[in-house]
């Protein structure tokens, strides 16, 4: 008959869909070094990065903290957003403000040529400066005092003046000053600090040695066009006063933040904010072709994942979800089409994994577990049996939504959550730097044994095998006892 609706059987007739076991990377004829591939990627449409690796919007993953060190690597931290707005401000400021080479007259520490040396060697210490401009009426720059000048006046008479101590012939620069000429003034005057001024010499801030010594030792660091280092910032869909302040705090990319984007309501708030902003806007997770052709006319970015978290619980207790490497390049087919960078979110255990998901179309990856046991993650180490542990937790576990609003679950305001995570424990690792190290260097690895230089070339040239489960066991240590730990390998679940 005509109008008889499909047969439900024909549902059986389903479509393949892979996840990373499934895969491997077929090895190619290859002159490419791996400590020579390049890792430079776009992960929106204004933002690149030296590495293409991002911290996952999580309570136990990214707070400043972890945001400054990812970006000094080369990589972006995502602020979570189970914080209200000030403290979000807060921490972007924080991450803005770390490495930034004149310090402004507001943070900068001055003292008063009436100040005895013992008060001015208290407001040091204090401070936790070693020197401090010596100003009077605010802003007018008399000397420089440093605890060396101090030191001896504490030991003869600690009711001398500070103007008795300090150096009064101050070498100051202008509010144009660039590291380079700041590095050479000190080290040819064999100074520590000195003092930026305007055209009318009054204090705007202070140069540091320590402080042009840190942006040198992180020279492929995530900096903005004025050498701020670079933050994201987690928005949920309709939360358009955080995306606001978190905008106007100087946040370089807000991630849109909903376990389903491909939702009406999450793409027109989404949509909204894009227009509202200066930052760029990153939409997800999706993971279907239809998801991104949604988002792809308005998007700088698109966040891939649904439930592969390791600590997800979304597609045991909802049923949906699309395994991982199939969900990316679906995503990617589409997105690639419109220059839109794509980020595979979750369910990366190991380096070999996220240079898959590099293969299958993504631009970058996004980490929980990966980083949550580093020194950089929110929260304590415990120790349990004798084991080192930091928490990690789902964002829609019961003790995230409890501590957040739980709307990246579309769970506003319920009193009794269905959770869609987990809360757990992740082995103490150490610090992120020597975890991203293993993790890069383990994707440089894959890309030389697929000949590419680049993470356009490798999406360009690599090439997919299907593996079998013999194949997948024949793929980690098998027949043998592992005696000591690899700093980059733990058997699954450990
Ligand atoms: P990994 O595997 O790196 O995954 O630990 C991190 C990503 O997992 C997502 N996420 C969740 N997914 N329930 C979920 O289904 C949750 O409670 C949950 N919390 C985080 C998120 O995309 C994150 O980046």
């Amino acid at each position: 008959m005509e109008n008889d609706p499909e047969p439900f059987s024909e549902r059986l007739r389903v479509p393949e869909a892979l996840t990373f076991d499934d895969v491997l990377l077929k090895p190619q004829e290859s002159t490419v070094e791996p400590d020579e591939a390049d890792m430079t990627t776009q992960i929106s449409t204004n933002v690149t990065l030296s590495m293409p690796v991002v911290s996952a919007a999580m309570d136990t993953v990214t707070e400043s903290e972890m945001a400054v060190a990812m970006a000094r690597n080369g990589g972006l931290g995502v602020l979570h957003r189970n914080m209200d707005v000030p403290e979000m401000v807060n921490q972007i400021a924080r991450v803005k403000r770390a490495d930034e080479l004149v310090i402004p007259f507001e943070n900068v520490v001055t003292v008063d040529p009436e100040d005895t040396v013992r008060e001015a060697d208290e407001v040091m210490e204090r401070r936790e400066v070693g020197g401090a401009p010596v100003t009077s009426n605010g802003d007018e720059v008399l000397g420089i005092i440093s605890s060396t000048d101090v030191r001896p006046h504490l030991e003869v008479d600690e009711t001398d003046f500070v103007r008795k101590a300090m150096t009064d012939e101050v070498i100051t620069v202008s509010e144009d000053v660039d590291p380079r000429d700041a590095f050479e003034q000190m080290y040819e005057h064999k100074i520590e600090r000195v003092p930026v001024v305007d055209d009318d010499d009054r204090l705007v801030g202070l140069v540091t040695m320590q402080g042009i010594l840190q942006r040198r030792e992180y020279d492929d660091a995530a900096r903005d066009d004025e050498g701020a280092l670079r933050v994201g910032a987690a928005v949920g869909p309709g939360e358009m006063d955080r995306a606001l302040a978190a905008d106007e705090a100087g946040a370089d990319v807000l991630f849109i933040d909903c376990a389903h984007a491909h939702n009406r309501s999450v793409i027109d708030s989404a949509r909204t904010v894009k227009h509202e902003v200066e930052a760029d806007v990153v939409v997800g997770n999706v993971g279907t072709r239809e998801a991104a052709e949604a988002l792809v006319e308005f998007a700088d970015g698109i966040k891939v994942g649904i439930g592969p978290g390791s600590i997800c619980t979304t597609r045991v207790v909802t049923g949906a979800g699309m395994p991982q490497i199939t969900a990316v390049a679906q995503v990617a087919d589409i997105a690639s089409r419109h220059d839109v960078p794509v980020i595979a979110d979750g369910g990366i255990r190991y380096s070999g994994d996220a240079i898959k998901a590099i293969a299958a179309g993504a631009d970058a990856i996004m980490l929980g577990s990966y980083f949550a046991g580093t020194d950089e993650a929110p929260g304590r180490v415990v120790t349990m049996n004798g084991k080192r542990y930091k928490q990690y937790r789902g964002m829609g576990s019961v003790g995230a939504m409890q501590s957040g609003d739980g709307n990246r679950y579309m769970k506003d305001g319920e009193e009794e959550f269905v959770p869609e995570g987990v809360e757990a424990a992740t082995p103490y690792k150490g610090t992120l730097a020597s975890e991203l190290h293993q993790l890069v260097g383990g994707m440089q690895s894959g890309m030389g044994y697929v000949g590419a230089a680049s993470i356009p070339a490798f999406k360009q040239r690599a090439e997919f095998v299907r593996v079998s489960s013999a194949g997948q066991q024949e793929s980690h240590p098998h027949d043998v006892v592992i005696t000591d730990e690899a700093p980059n390998y733990r058997p699954d679940g450990e």
